[in-house]
């Protein structure tokens, strides 16, 4: 069974707490490879705001910007997880383009955790028991933040 946690964002501070409740969950997690977690929602709703409040938490100290040019941005960490991935899939045609950047030596690893914006041009190399953040505009231009862990079948 799938449980959708959902949450209201008026706020950058509201994405904050968010995202204290998330990596409160993603800490306990007993992960045999990366952790992955690809966030969904139209341009602006928030995903970078996100992830690098998730960052900030996480104890990484430079600056998280988004990697829509570079596509991948790796920041060591020191915690269960030694390395913080963020990607962000917008400029990718397709999943050969991610695989060719390395993917597969990323999600294998258990010491990865991995933030993907627009995991939706690569949706069939996203491994099937990762977790879903989906940002939506709700009515006062408020973000609703759908939270999902898709467990395996
Ligand atoms: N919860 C929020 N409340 C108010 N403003 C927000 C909130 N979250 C993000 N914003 C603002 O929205 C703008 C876009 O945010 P952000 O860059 O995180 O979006 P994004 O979803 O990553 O967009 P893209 O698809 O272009 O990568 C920023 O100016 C940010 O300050
Ligand atoms: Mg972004």
């Amino acid at each position: 069974m799938k449980k959708i946690v959902v949450k209201t964002s008026k706020n950058i501070k509201d994405t904050k707490k968010i995202a204290r409740f998330f990596v409160s969950k993603i800490l306990k997690n007993k992960n045999k490879k990366a952790l992955v977690v690809g966030l969904s929602g139209e341009l602006g709703t928030g995903k970078t705001v996100f992830v690098r409040a998730v960052g900030g938490l996480l104890g990484i100290k430079r600056n998280i910007n988004s990697p829509t040019f570079v596509i991948i941005k790796k920041y060591p960490m020191k915690n269960k997880y030694k390395y913080f991935f963020h990607l962000d899939a917008y400029r990718l045609k397709n999943e050969h383009e991610l695989l060719q950047l390395g993917w597969r030596e990323i999600v294998e690893n258990k010491e990865h955790l991995v933030f993907i914006e627009w995991p939706e041009n690569v949706v069939k190399i996203i491994p099937r028991n990762s977790h879903s953040i989906r940002i939506s505009y709700s009515k006062k231009r408020y973000r609703t933040f759908k939270i999902q862990h898709n467990r395996r079948a």
